[in-house]
């Protein structure tokens, strides 16, 4: 198994029929988290925010991303499932799984693994904002600006990547290629 990670560099690691391809490599992902970490900690200083992950995709970032933290946090997840197909989104959201900490008067940051339509973070977003927090915040690692429907604030961006099916370091295709250190292009042969 190849498991290269020069940008552009092609890797096996999965079905014959998939090709990926790395689009950001394991030590440009670090970096942008240290980046990202450093400008919670100064945005959020003497505070203690509620860092809520979206399940499943975000959990590997989020847990890079606190390693790098040196301010307090809580962490906590939600659960959703987008209806569609593989990869594509409906624009149906659905919750399977509801924080557990009340959020009322907290500071908080939604952790997203990568925004496309807009309609999931816009989704979690108001729901989250229902619940009257002190204020809030959402980091995602990846953006899809082109593929935008809704229009919805992301303070925190990883990296802007262009309209291409992306996987790894969290995200997957048919729940393959989550455990991957690094972001890949796939592309999937016809037949
Ligand atoms: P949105 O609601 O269209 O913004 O889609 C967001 C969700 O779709 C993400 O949380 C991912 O679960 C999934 N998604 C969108 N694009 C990709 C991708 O390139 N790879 C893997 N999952 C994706």
């Amino acid at each position: 198994m190849d498991h290269s990670t020069r940008p552009g560099a092609e890797t096996k690691p999965g079905r014959p029929d998939e090709t990926l391809r790395v689009l950001i490599d394991t030590a440009a992902l670090h970096r942008r988290v240290e980046q990202l970490a450093a400008q919670l900690d100064r945005d959020y200083a003497g505070e203690k925010p509620v860092l809520v992950g979206l399940l499943k995709g975000s959990f590997v970032f989020l847990a890079d991303v606190i390693r790098c933290l040196t301010i307090e946090y809580e962490i906590d997840f939600m659960s959703i499932a987008g209806y569609g197909n593989l990869t594509e989104h409906s624009g149906a959201v659905r919750l399977l799984k509801d924080l557990s900490v009340n959020i009322s008067g907290r500071s908080v940051i939604i952790v997203e693994d990568i925004v496309d339509s807009g309609l999931t973070i816009d989704y979690i977003r108001r729901m989250l904002l229902a619940r009257q927090p002190a204020d809030l915040a959402i980091m995602a690692l990846l953006n899809k600006q082109t593929r935008r429907e809704v229009d919805v604030p992301i303070e925190y961006i990883g990296f802007e990547i262009e309209d291409t099916f992306v996987v790894g370091y969290g995200l997957d295709l048919a729940e393959r290629y989550r455990g991957l250190d690094y972001i890949a292009t796939v592309d999937i042969a016809d037949g």
